[in-house]
């Protein structure tokens, strides 16, 4: 989390650092801050709370000079004070850090010892006293970093700039990404594209352990034995108006409404909509050899994961393991060579799914990420790429994305159910033909925007709210449990709907919410008897089914909601849509920031 800039520029630089600032926002946005070099010294503007208070506080306070480094922070170590800060600096070297110091303590102990005071409760002061104890012995910046890079364990991306050397910055990674960016005269640093977006498009990203110098001129790359390295410098293809909300309230109400777009452009990566078929990008292994399937992933992201399980399994006939990445990295499984393992990522970076990735790539496994940011290090580390084109997502909480996560997963599932001969052509042009319907029925569902909006009235005051589904619509109960909880604050459980006897059924009262996932299908008898029950007890319900599910229910005292008819295979994907829209409209009645829900953070580089 966290995320970090860097300008060796023409112009003045605070400007420019709070403005990517603000594109970085999604990675954290407990306090902020800038340094600059004036005249060869460091000056540092930093404010608790969201970009906006540091823009304040420099419109007050100006800061000059065209060389300087930001930071949006999302506290791990000590509170987000605005001593806690970044940049941090002892007037000698100033740096940013996006990751965790996991030997600071150690490191701390041992600079306190020989004199140094510190005054944050940060794990990145540590490395300033560092770097500064080097300079102060006379090493040059380039010899003290890459002597303090030698001290560090765990994660990092950093900018430093040093007092006395204008027009100079050197960045390193670790575990976390760090961007170079190209200009006219001009080179940049950023933890993402995005944060470069009004800067520059051209850019090249650190590999594992590299570490940069720029001037305004050059950047010399050098990988961690010192050698100089070349890597690639691509488009980003990002430009500034990407990241404007246009006419809507919030960006998250955007993305809701980018999603027939965002559908329709993931599909046309991978569906010959004339034939009615999926053409997967040339993989590095045969789908017709794999007999056991592992993903992986986190948050939201993984529910995209349990949906697949459920497309695998029954389409494919290949068992298949969904796990959540913080807890499969440690569970120390045992895996036969070969296997295939599939990592979905909006981001690309999140660490524990980074992390799971390299042990499946230590225990032999082939894999495959499904990831929306091209450049990611997922992208750059997986055998084979299957990228979503949601476009950039900056609401926290997911939307967009996972609706093209699933297009992707369920394009994968076709071909891997044909491949293996688990399922006739004409099954498959069914499957394809309800996946091109996607974007015309994806905007109907929106059409439903203004009744949402009144339910939401329903939740608004709710304590617990209760969303129930069976089969692809369990992990959508999931799912929409989580939207409500990240932007509303509400605390909400998804609940597999036949399991909810064993449990959850004693929630059941008036002041309870229960929404159910229900598309007509084989398994919507049973759901709408999990419904009447929570009916029987006095429960309050908002249905989410079609036509034919809500002729069947007849009128029973539910408020419902009627989404288009649609082949069972595609439902969970426009299910989606009404659950993300209900979580919305509750957190806008409540008065919540919705794009930067409290405590979350868009982008979680850190375990
Ligand atoms: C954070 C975000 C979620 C996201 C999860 C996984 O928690 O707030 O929206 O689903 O990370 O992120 P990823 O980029 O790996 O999909």
């Amino acid at each position: 989390m966290c995320g970090i800039i860097g300008v060796v520029g023409k112009q003045q630089a605070a400007p420019r650092l709070v403005d990517s600032l603000r594109r970085l926002e999604y990675r954290g946005y407990d306090s902020s801050g800038i340094a600059t070099l004036v005249d060869g010294e460091i000056h540092r503007r930093r404010a608790e709370g969201k970009i906006e208070n540091l823009a304040t506080l420099i419109k007050n306070k100006s800061l000059h000079g065209t060389t300087g480094i930001g930071h949006t922070r999302w506290a791990t170590h000590g509170r987000p004070t605005t001593t806690n800060a970044h940049p941090h600096t002892d007037g000698k070297v100033a740096i940013v850090h996006n990751g965790i110091i996991e030997n600071f303590l150690e490191l701390r102990k041992e600079l306190m010892a020989e004199g140094h005071q510190f005054e944050t409760d940060t794990d990145t002061e540590a490395v300033v006293h560092l770097v500064s104890s080097m300079l102060a012995k006379g090493q040059s910046p380039q010899f003290a970093v890459t002597e303090t890079l030698k001290r560090l364990e765990g994660a990092f991306a950093l900018a430093i700039i040093f007092s006395g050397h204008e027009d100079f910055m050197i960045g390193a990674r670790r575990g976390s990404p760090l961007a170079v960016g190209y200009g006219d005269g001009e080179m940049f640093l950023g933890s993402d594209a995005y944060a470069l977006a009004k800067l520059t498009d051209r850019v090249c990203y650190l590999e594992e352990n590299d570490w940069v110098e720029i001037s305004d001129k050059k950047a010399t790359l050098r990988n961690r034995f010192g050698k100089k390295v070349r890597r690639k410098i691509c488009s980003s293809g990002h430009t500034g108006e990407q990241f404007s909300k246009g006419n809507f309230a919030h960006f998250m109400l955007k993305e809701i409404y980018d999603q027939p777009a965002a559908i329709g452009d993931t599909l046309s990566a991978l569906v010959n909509p004339i034939q009615k078929s999926v053409n997967l990008p040339e993989l590095s292994f045969e789908l017709a050899n794999i007999s056991r399937v592992t993903i992986i992933a986190c948050g939201t992201s993984y529910y995209a994961g349990l949906i697949a399980k459920y497309w695998l399994e029954q389409y494919a006939r290949v068992p298949v393991e969904c796990d959540i990445a913080s807890e499969f990295r440690y569970r120390e499984l045992e895996m036969e060579p070969g296997g295939l393992t599939i990592f979905i990522s909006q981001s690309g970076e999140t660490a524990d799914t980074l992390a799971a990735m390299r042990y499946c790539r230590e225990h032999e496994q082939l894999i495959l990420a499904v990831v929306n940011v091209a450049e990611s290090s997922m992208a750059r580390e997986a055998d084979a790429l299957l990228l979503t084109y949601a476009g950039p997502e900056i609401g926290v909480a997911s939307t967009k994305a996972f609706t093209t996560q699933l297009i992707v997963l369920a394009c994968f599932s076709i071909s891997m159910a044909l491949e293996k001969g688990r399922i006739s052509n004409k099954l498959a042009v069914k499957m394809c033909s309800a996946l091109t319907e996607l974007p015309s029925r994806a905007n109907e569902v929106l059409n439903n925007d203004d009744a949402l909006a009144k339910l939401a009235n329903d939740i608004l005051s709710a304590r617990d709210v209760l969303y129930l589904g069976r089969g692809t619509g369990y992990p959508i109960a999931l799912e929409g449990a989580l939207k409500l909880k990240e932007i509303s604050y509400i605390h909400a459980e998804g609940y597999a709907a036949g399991e909810m006897k064993h449990g959850p059924i004693a929630l059941i009262d008036e002041c309870v919410p229960v929404i159910i996932i229900a598309p007509s299908g084989k398994l919507f008898d049973k759901t709408s008897l999990n419904m009447q029950e929570v009916l029987a007890r006095g429960g309050r319900v908002i249905l989410l089914s079609d036509q034919i599910g809500i002729e069947k229910i007849g009128d029973v005292g539910a408020d419902v909601v009627e989404l288009p008819q649609v082949h069972p295979f595609v439902a969970p994907i426009l299910y989606t849509i009404p659950v993300q829209l209900l979580a919305y409209h509750t957190a806008v009645l409540k008065g919540n920031d919705v794009d930067q829900p409290r405590n979350l953070a868009k982008s979680v580089t850190v375990e």
